[in-house]
């Protein structure tokens, strides 16, 4: 594997392909070769559970990993291993081989796989588990197809309760419609309250939500920070694009010692 393959890999064309900034390393790599097209804050999020939560020595499961910017920052950052669930082939060989060329093989187990959420997953216990932006692709992605939006919405809440039994913390972020179809919305008005309530409400019995994030723009220099919800970060915001208003949660497992 050389750096040249590396990038062909990454900018092979899917449905979520070239989401992720590649990590900071990986730039190092293959610097040159890479052309970002899109554009998801990678480092803001992740500057959000870094300040929130201390990732050393931590066990990470990351469901959904794309090709691997958290998990590659997280152990950059002190996490002790990886576990990586991708279901796109290419963007887990791409994190496979980006592993090997960083010599982080020992680190990070790729599972070239869609996680089921059923017991024919991981039996393994994390610390942190990464859910970022997969649930709303139920039934599209992965998983049986759903008719109603409602029974989405259920299956979404037991995907997420089933997540949170891997491990303390779960870092999680939910696009606001199906399948990411803005004919599809998962709530009436489209808020961030509306969503943190649905949360809440949801996992109640099993998790608490520790922090939300909500991103904020800062006028003058345009960079975006996320911060806990104020009275007026809470407002469906428009100018920023329907990414940047999913809240981010840190949920912590309320059975954990
Ligand atoms: C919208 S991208 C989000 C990537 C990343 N989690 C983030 O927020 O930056 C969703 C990724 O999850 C993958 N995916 C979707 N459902 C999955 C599942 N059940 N198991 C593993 N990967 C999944 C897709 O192939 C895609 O790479």
């Amino acid at each position: 594997m050389d750096e040249q393959k590396l990038s062909e890999l990454y900018s092979r064309i899917s449905k979520h392909s070239q989401y992720q900034l590649p990590a900071l390393d990986i730039v190092g790599l293959v610097e040159g070769n890479m052309e970002i097209i899109h554009q998801h804050y990678e480092r803001e999020r992740l500057d959000f559970l870094l300040r929130k939560i201390n990732v050393e020595g931590k066990r990470v499961l990351d469901i959904g990993g794309n090709t691997g910017y958290f998990s590659f920052e997280l152990l950059n950052s002190g996490a002790r291993s990886v576990a990586f669930y991708e279901g796109n082939e290419d963007h887990a060989e791409f994190v496979r081989e980006a592993a090997e060329l960083l010599n982080l093989s020992g680190k990070i187990k790729v599972h070239s796989q869609y996680f089921s959420f059923t017991d024919n997953d991981t039996h393994s216990e994390y610390d942190i588990v990464l859910l970022l932006n997969v649930l709303h692709h139920v039934g599209d992605d992965y998983g049986e197809k759903f008719r109603t939006i409602s029974s989405a919405k259920s299956e979404i809440i037991r995907e997420l309760i089933f997540a949170s039994e891997k491990g303390e913390y779960v870092f999680f972020q939910l696009g606001f419609n199906w399948h990411g179809d803005r004919n599809m919305p998962l709530f009436a008005n489209g808020t961030k309250s509306e969503m943190i309530s649905f949360v809440q409400d949801g996992i109640k019995d099993y998790c608490d939500i520790l922090h939300v994030g909500i991103a904020e723009r800062d006028e003058s220099s345009g960079t975006i920070t996320y911060n806990e919800p104020t009275c007026w970060n809470i407002k469906r915001d428009d100018s920023i694009g329907e990414f940047l208003n999913r809240p981010l949660f840190i949920l912590r497992n309320k059975f954990f010692a």
